[in-house]
């Protein structure tokens, strides 16, 4: 149990005393330390609902509120309820911490299982840096909802069906150029899809040739199908390697074409349930009316009023869309795997879509807690959509391949003893542990400015200052004369900046739980970036080898939680944590 959830609960049983009836009580860390450690407005919540004096019932909680030798508490502006950990109770949870494997960690997951739909690149597209953001974030909500006990199914749903294959195959058919598509498959798949792009555009008969050669690999013409599951395979090899540099794991690739059989039959049971209907030839899902028109995604405000918003599931032509693939993946997640929950990790532009989609699958009884967990782009340093200078998406690849060139150039100005293999493979821990930082301490909701000087500096918020950190810390334990083990140690703390430390590592089991309430993983790069910051004004402020016995077994047993903590924090960020820098 977290110090938090102690607090919690002492305080529900003293709610309870005073109005005579169990209450949910209302209690977070402090924003500000002045105020204490945690804050409660539970009294002033009630207050108001009995409409009596807030200090005063503050009062009545604090009078039979039991928490002796756990904390003090006091009653501050309109009736907030502030508590300080004791000192003596922070050392005790510390010391539990150092024999608990998950660091304090609560299990909230335990007994559901969830799908995350994440990175889902488009076959035959290059993966860019928008979809950067899709895996990273995807990534880390995975390895922290395990962590808390969910049942994770990662599955990566990549557009490996559609349109665009038209003009894939004719290009496979015409330009491809077989050398070329062996040393580098995808970037042979985007030039050709890329040429004949333009081709369509001079020459209409093209357009034509490519909506052939679709309509004949959706009829299952063998050698169109041949060709389609080459590109597939190609491709994805190719995002495999990706995946493997980023150490990014899938337990399945159920991409778009996997659900194709399925959408006739989806189609006609929306027409028969009255859940859709015909429009001008398509099929459509509208409005069934339930909702205020300003909550309703079937619904648009245009300037004579309220219009249809409709989801088209099947066009006039029979063709289906995306739309129609989101429907029967969803009855796919709930029939076959059993989840209660799925996460979409998709940029804000697909925001109208999943709010449609999870409308519709609901009035379809296909319940669950569906989540679209919106991202914003990424800018170069002129505030503008990052391009490269011929204005292309820029390729994923390249991204890691220069952040890791410039990890060792950094590697290799700061400590220059360190050569050959080990400084290849610190270069590239601290190179993609930078691009992921950057992209996972930010406020995913926000566009956030892309900036190799900014994510690689190792005094700012960044991976390598974390991972330099863990090292420093790391090095102590390496000046130990014999083992160090923490076993036995008693905690003691009295310099303020032990308890500050302490403080901090009593936080980690509370701020995941918060990490995945609004799927943030920035929560939880700012709390380590805390840490760190609390672990080095410690170790200015206090000596560690210096010290008399009992003190330097206290101080390096927080020594050594403190690096078992940013070890695993980084690694739910997905970032490893080299030996040295
Ligand atoms: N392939 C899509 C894209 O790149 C993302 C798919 C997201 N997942 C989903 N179930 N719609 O835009």
């Amino acid at each position: 149990m977290t110090l938090l959830q102690n607090l919690a609960s002492r305080l529900s049983a003293a709610l309870e005393k005073v109005v005579g009836e169990p209450t949910a009580p209302n209690i977070a860390a402090a924003a500000d330390l002045r105020f204490g450690d945690y804050q409660s407005n539970s009294a002033m919540v009630l207050a108001k609902k009995q409409k009596t004096n807030p200090r005063a019932l503050a009062q009545q909680v604090l009078d039979v509120i039991e928490i002796e030798g756990i904390a003090t508490s006091s009653i501050a502006g309109p009736g907030f309820i502030n508590f300080t950990i004791l000192p003596e109770a922070y050392a005790h949870y510390v010391k539990s911490l150092l024999a608990d494997p998950k660091l304090g960690a609560p299990t909230p997951g335990e007994g559901k299982r969830v799908v995350v739909d994440f990175s889902a690149p488009n076959v035959a597209k290059p993966m860019h840096v928008g979809h950067i953001r899709s895996t990273i974030i995807g990534d880390s909500l995975c390895r922290i909802a395990r962590f808390l006990g969910y049942d994770v199914i990662a599955d990566n749903h990549i557009g490996d069906w559609g349109t665009q294959f038209g003009m894939i195959l004719h290009g496979w058919k015409t330009l491809l150029d077989q050398e070329a598509l062996e040393a580098d498959p995808i970037a042979e798949l985007v030039r050709v899809y890329r040429q004949v792009n333009v081709d369509t555009k001079a020459d209409p008969s093209v357009l034509e040739t490519c909506k052939i050669e679709l309509v004949k690999l959706q009829a299952g013409d063998p050698e169109n199908l041949a060709i389609w599951q080459k590109c597939i395979d190609v491709s994805k090899s190719g995002l495999q390697k990706i995946y493997d540099r980023l150490d990014v794991k899938f337990d399945h690739w159920l991409g778009e074409s996997f659900y194709n059989d399925m959408l006739p039959g989806l189609v006609d049971e929306f027409l028969e349930k009255g859940l859709a209907r015909e429009s001008n030839g398509a099929v459509c899902v509208f409005s069934d009316g339930e909702k205020p028109p300003g909550e309703d995604p079937f619904k648009v405000n245009r300037e004579d009023g309220w219009n249809d918003n409709p989801a088209i599931i099947r066009k006039a032509d029979g063709g289906f869309l995306y739309a129609t693939t989101d429907l029967a993946t969803i009855k796919y997640r709930i029939d076959e795997w059993n989840v209660d929950q799925v996460w979409y990790v998709v940029g804000v532009p697909q925001q109208l879509h999943f709010r449609q989609l999870f409308d519709a699958a609901e009035r379809w009884g296909k319940h669950g807690d569906f989540r679209h967990i919106a991202f914003g782009s990424i800018l170069g340093e002129d505030r503008k959509l990052m391009k490269t200078r011929s204005g292309d998406n820029v390729g994923l690849s390249d991204v890691l391949e220069e952040s890791v060139e410039r990890a060792a150039a950094a590697i290799a100005e700061k400590n220059p003893d360190l050569v050959g293999d080990e400084a290849k493979e610190i270069a590239e821990i601290v190179g993609i542990g930078s691009v992921k930082f950057a992209e996972l301490s930010q406020n995913r909701l926000t566009d956030y400015v892309f900036s190799w000087d900014r994510m690689l500096s190792l005094q700012g918020d960044t991976a390598p200052y974390l991972q330099y950190s863990h090292v420093r810390i790391r090095s102590i334990f390496r000046k130990l004369e014999g083992e160090f083990s923490t076993k036995g140690v008693d905690v003691v703390l009295n310099e303020p900046g032990e308890i500050h430390l302490a403080r901090l590592l009593a936080r980690f089991g509370e701020v995941l739980p918060f990490v995945l309430e609004d799927h943030r993983p920035n929560l939880l790069a700012n709390y380590l970036l805390e840490l760190a910051r609390a672990f080095h004004s410690f170790f200015e402020s206090c000596p560690v080898l210096k010290s008399e016995d009992s003190v330097k077994a206290s101080r390096l047993a927080l020594c050594q939680l403190s690096s078992d903590v940013l070890e695993k924090g980084l690694g739910l960020l997905g970032i490893r944590c080299p030996e040295r820098m």
